[in-house]
């Protein structure tokens, strides 16, 4: 993690900020967002693409994480949009992304979500289904206008990911069946209200390894060919997402090795070559602050460490058994010997576990750890399951932080809730 140091004084540092500085003010948990690691990814994977000779538009996977500092950070970086929601769609254009550097991914899109994109001239919408394709040709076609779509095509290949990430196998819910897709393309042609630029594919996320990019890309190029050969334009590939991080030893997926199997499958086609990354930006630049509440010991066993993050903040370790680095922030702790801790949060289920025998340092009540590439597909992920307030958001850059979203207050809990007359002498 070149974002972050060790300071034989200030403790852990992330992009040159002491995180102690930020507990001691904010308290935990509290997210962290390391804008200028931020920029040198976003800035990394753009020139990967220049240097490979390919001009690619970026659009930024808003799921990964859809804070609005993020999305002004990136759009100031030349990023558009990638969204799959009206809600994704109102934050992208909030953070002064231009509608025509949005595309709207997603495989259940509603008419009003339809009608608020196409009215506004969206860049592009990517069809999932021939069921699809229709619906936006009647909406479209009934506010006089054209919708730009491509297809998401399903290639039928494997990325090796963990299955509740997988999107790409014809068993997925995911895009239009390979064998289905030339011919689509050519119903999209002669349909009102439609302007087809070509093909989508995304095939999973958290791939390490080039190969099922080349052999989706491989498949794509061919589809390209095929529906040219049978008269029909093709102006846009849009490459999806997935590219993987170093979460544990893991090797991280390069963007040099994507931009060259991108150029080596499609780079002789002559068409705009688009991409959707979230995860390989966002989540190395973030990580979670967390204070030990107590270590609960067990004699021989390895003690629980109970910390006032829980499952309801992060759920990735619950719910893909992922696993996430975790730091002590104290200089003097990090030196101790370390022994095997449960590290677990207060909520009251047993997944609630940020990891199992890992190796730490001894922690006592109110020692703070990081828990690490938390940046994506953390925050957006939280509840408030167990009346647990969100946590706070921080934005360090230029040496400086910034509280961009302050811990949710307990009457924001219940904020919007309403008690019929009938109860209300009770609350
Ligand atoms: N494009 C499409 C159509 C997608 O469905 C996704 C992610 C992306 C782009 C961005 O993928 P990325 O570059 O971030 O891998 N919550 C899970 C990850 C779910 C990803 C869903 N789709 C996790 O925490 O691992």
């Amino acid at each position: 993690h070149p974002s972050l140091k060790m300071d034989p004084l200030c403790g852990l540092m992330l992009d040159g900020v002491a995180l102690n500085a930020i507990a001691d003010a904010v308290g935990t948990p509290c997210w962290v967002m390391g804008g200028d690691t931020l920029r040198t990814r976003v800035r990394r994977m753009q020139q990967a693409m220049r240097d490979a000779g390919l001009n690619v538009s970026l659009h930024y996977a808003v799921k990964a994480n859809d804070h609005l500092a993020v999305l002004s950070l990136l759009r100031e970086e030349g990023a558009g949009a990638d969204i799959v929601s009206g809600g994704e769609l109102a934050r992208a254009l909030k953070a002064g992304i231009a509608p025509a550097h949005i595309v709207f991914s997603g495989v259940g899109k509603t008419d009003a979500e339809l009608e608020r994109a196409i009215g506004l001239g969206i860049g592009q919408i990517n069809v999932e289904s021939a069921e699809e394709l229709d619906i936006i040709s009647s909406i479209a076609s009934r506010l006089g206008t054209r919708a730009t779509i491509t297809l998401r095509v399903n290639p039928d290949v494997d990325a090796g990911t963990h299955a509740k990430i997988t999107t790409g196998l014809a068993a997925n819910k995911f895009g239009i069946p390979y064998d289905h897709a030339a011919a689509l393309y050519a119903r999209a042609a002669s349909l009102p209200g439609i302007r087809a630029v070509g093909f989508a594919t995304h095939i999973g996320s958290q791939i390490l390894s080039v190969a099922p990019y080349r052999a989706a890309y491989a498949r794509i190029a061919d589809l390209v060919r095929t529906v040219r050969a049978a008269g029909q334009t093709v102006e846009v590939v849009d490459c999806g997402g997935g590219l993987g991080i170093s979460y544990r030893t893991e090797p991280e997926g390069q963007p040099e090795a994507l931009a060259g199997a991108m150029k080596a499958e499609l780079g002789g086609l002559d068409v705009r070559l688009a991409i959707e990354p979230g995860r390989w930006l966002a989540a190395p630049a973030g990580l979670l602050l967390s204070s030990v509440i107590l270590n609960k010991a067990r004699g021989n066993e390895a003690p629980f460490l109970v910390l006032d993050a829980a499952m309801n903040d992060l759920l990735r370790p619950s719910m893909y058994d992922a696993w996430h680095g975790i730091v002590p922030l104290s200089p003097h702790v990090a030196t101790l010997p370390a022994g095997p801790a449960h590290v677990v949060g207060p909520v009251c289920e047993s997944g609630d576990t940020f990891a199992r025998d890992r190796h730490l340092p001894p922690m006592q009540r109110g020692a703070r750890v990081a828990i690490l590439d938390t940046g994506a597909y953390g925050a957006v992920m939280s509840s408030t399951y167990n009346s647990r307030p969100l946590a706070a958001e921080v934005l360090v850059e230029d040496g400086t932080w910034h509280v961009i979203r302050p811990r949710q207050s307990l009457e924001a809990l219940w904020q919007g809730e309403t008690v019929p007359a009938h109860l209300a002498g009770t609350a």
